[in-house]
């Protein structure tokens, strides 16, 4: 037996078939079980965002107003303030302050503007992609617009 070459090729090339196929399979990392096809035509409901939305979808129903308002209180009054002749407390320690939500200025801006302000945060003012959902926020913009 001159060569072992050949039995090394022979002993590795189920290895180099099974390589073929590796990559057509639907996982998506290494050593993850496969995953079943989404039905077709369906669309992510979590995960990673796309892009901002150019509309607003959500509707300034009774519900979101409430929701908004609560929300609201909880993620941004503590720097905006409930109003803007009050800072919240953090808001008391920023120089310069935090502008107040319910400013004329403040109403004027686009609501996709304000969405991605949020999303993304906006100079000293942090991101809240992943503390709200998008659904969340809209309800904080249909909130803002009704005080003025
Ligand atoms: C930690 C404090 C803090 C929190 C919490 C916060 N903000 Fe802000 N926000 C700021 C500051 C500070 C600015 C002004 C930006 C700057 O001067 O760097 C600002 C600016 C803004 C602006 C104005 C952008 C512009 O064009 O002037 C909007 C709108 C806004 N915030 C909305 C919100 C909303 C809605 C929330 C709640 C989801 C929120 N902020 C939570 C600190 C905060």
């Amino acid at each position: 037996m001159k060569s072992p070459g050949i039995f090394i090729i022979l002993a590795v090339a189920p290895l180099l078939t099974a390589a073929l196929w590796m990559d057509r399979q639907q996982s998506y990392k290494p050593y993850q079980p496969p995953v079943l096809n989404t039905p077709a035509g369906s669309v992510p409901t979590s995960g990673r965002e796309g892009r901002t939305p150019e509309v607003n979808p959500v509707k300034a129903t009774r519900d979101s107003l409430e929701q908004g308002k609560i929300l609201f209180i909880i993620n941004c009054a503590l720097c905006h303030g409930e109003v803007s002749s009050q800072p919240g407390s953090v808001g008391l320690k920023l120089d310069p302050r935090p502008p107040g939500l319910d400013q004329s200025r403040m109403q004027e801006l686009s609501e996709v503007f304000i969405f991605r302000v949020i999303t993304l945060g906006f100079g000293r003012m942090p991101p809240f992609k992943d503390k709200l959902s998008p659904r969340e926020r809209w309800d904080i913009i249909n909130f803002l617009h009704t005080r003025n």
